[in-house]
């Protein structure tokens, strides 16, 4: 698939852009803070309803506006779609699909299909649990709005039941009808939270577990001399929450199992006054050998095995039938020589190649392709803004 049109108005850096894209490689250039990154984390926000950058939309919108609005067609084995998306600064989002308003913005998720490579993806290896629960819950988003569903679901019932979970301790100590009522409560969202908590997990180990094949292929090409990598879904109510691997997940299954946790776990839930067990605290392990990576995997092997998940989640959607997006955010500035190599020649093939760089030199040789420059403006009042240079596209043939 491929993005034809992109649309921006008052995204970050940019009071409003329009660009044409065709089928190909096209590199955008320009300085550092020019608002390169801007244009792939809006597209990226399309393919997943988030940012890779922040976990909030407020950022996203330009200062001083109130909204966002962020719309691109997109063209799969000569079928096209127009989704459209408005990101609010506060409240909620808007989206439309070809032009007809959408009930939940989730709804145009499975439209775009993405993969972005950027700097921050080190951090799948050596950063917190969260980082790598963000990069699951992408994969899942991606497979369309059921699976989204269950997670923004599961947030909510998380939020309240955490809510009640910091009043409860006090309310049990006053006993009587309070401590009655607390309880009933607890038992009621510990119920819905078992239940989304088994289809979010569910979800999840069934993506790891068709990413791992191709992960652990993408690891081995690009790190021939290397131990084995694999994966490994941990979950914080316990490991048996995690089926065998020829037995299929079942989130009925599972939230069976967690329903149970919960219930062993409340009395000490109730004294610290938070939720402690549930997808919202569960990890993946990336192992490397018999070791998990982070921690132990040295600088290059970490580079390694982040770019490998990044090329086994393009090997996933190619499983699928569909070839996705490939958006590389200066990532070559990042990796070494031998890396960048296997960069270049596994993207070769992407029906279409979005890639930043703010020195041109960063871009190996070989990769040629449309370029767009990204210059700004500053404004009299201090204020700057992004613009496209006018069609100062060049081709950069290799
Ligand atoms: N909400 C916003 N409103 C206005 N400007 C914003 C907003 N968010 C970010 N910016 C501006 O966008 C710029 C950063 O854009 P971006 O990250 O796309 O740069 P870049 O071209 O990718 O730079 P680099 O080469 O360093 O990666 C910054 O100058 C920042 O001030
Ligand atoms: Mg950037």
């Amino acid at each position: 698939m491929f993005v034809r049109e992109l649309h921006l108005r008052d995204y970050r850096s940019w009071p409003s852009a329009d660009l044409t894209l065709r089928p190909e490689p096209t590199i955008f250039t320009g300085r550092n803070g020019f608002g390169k990154t801007n244009l792939l984390e809006a597209l990226f926000y399309i393919a997943t309803l988030r940012s890779h950058r922040v976990s909030s939309d407020a950022p996203l919108v330009r200062s001083g506006a109130t909204s966002a609005s962020v719309g691109a067609t997109v063209e799969n084995a000569g079928r096209e779609l127009a989704v459209s998306l408005q990101i609010a600064a506060e409240g909620s989002n808007k989206a439309w699909l070809n032009g007809s308003p959408c009930r939940r913005p989730r709804e145009i998720l499975g439209v775009l299909r993405a993969v972005l490579f950027a700097p921050e993806d080190l951090l799948l290896i050596r950063g917190d649990p969260s980082d790598r629960r963000r990069f699951i819950d992408e994969l899942v988003a991606q497979r369309g709005p059921r699976w989204a569903a269950a997670r923004s679901d599961y947030d909510r019932v998380l939020r309240q039941r955490s809510a009640l979970l910091k009043t409860a301790g006090a309310a049990l100590r006053r006993g009587g009808s309070d401590a009655d009522s607390v309880i009933s409560t607890l038992d009621v969202w510990d119920a819905q939270l078992a239940d989304l908590g088994g289809q979010v997990t569910a979800a999840r180990i069934e993506v790891l577990r068709d990413l791992e094949p191709h992960f652990v292929a993408s690891y081995s090409s690009i790190a021939p001399h290397s131990r084995p990598a694999a994966l490994s879904y941990r979950a914080s109510a316990g490991p048996e929450l995690v089926p065998p691997r020829d037995v299929e997940p079942d989130s009925e299954t599972i939230a069976t199992q967690l329903l149970e946790r919960l219930g062993q776990t409340r009395t000490k839930e109730i004294e610290r006054g938070v939720s402690l067990v549930g997808p919202h605290r569960d990890d993946i392990d990336i192992v490397l050998g018999s070791e998990v990576a982070k921690g132990f995997a040295s600088h290059g092997e970490s580079w390694s095995l982040a770019l490998a998940l990044r090329l086994g989640s393009v090997e996933l959607v190619r499983s699928e039938g569909i070839e996705p997006v490939i958006m590389l955010d200066d990532v070559f500035a990042e990796l070494d020589a031998a890396r960048r190599r296997k960069l270049v020649e596994f993207t070769a093939g992407a029906e279409q190649l979005l890639i930043t760089a703010a020195v041109a030199e960063d871009i190996p040789e070989g990769v040629g392709g449309r370029r767009i420059g990204v210059n700004v403006v500053d404004e009299a009042d201090g204020t700057r803004h992004s613009e496209l240079m006018s069609e100062a596209t060049e081709s950069m043939d290799s």
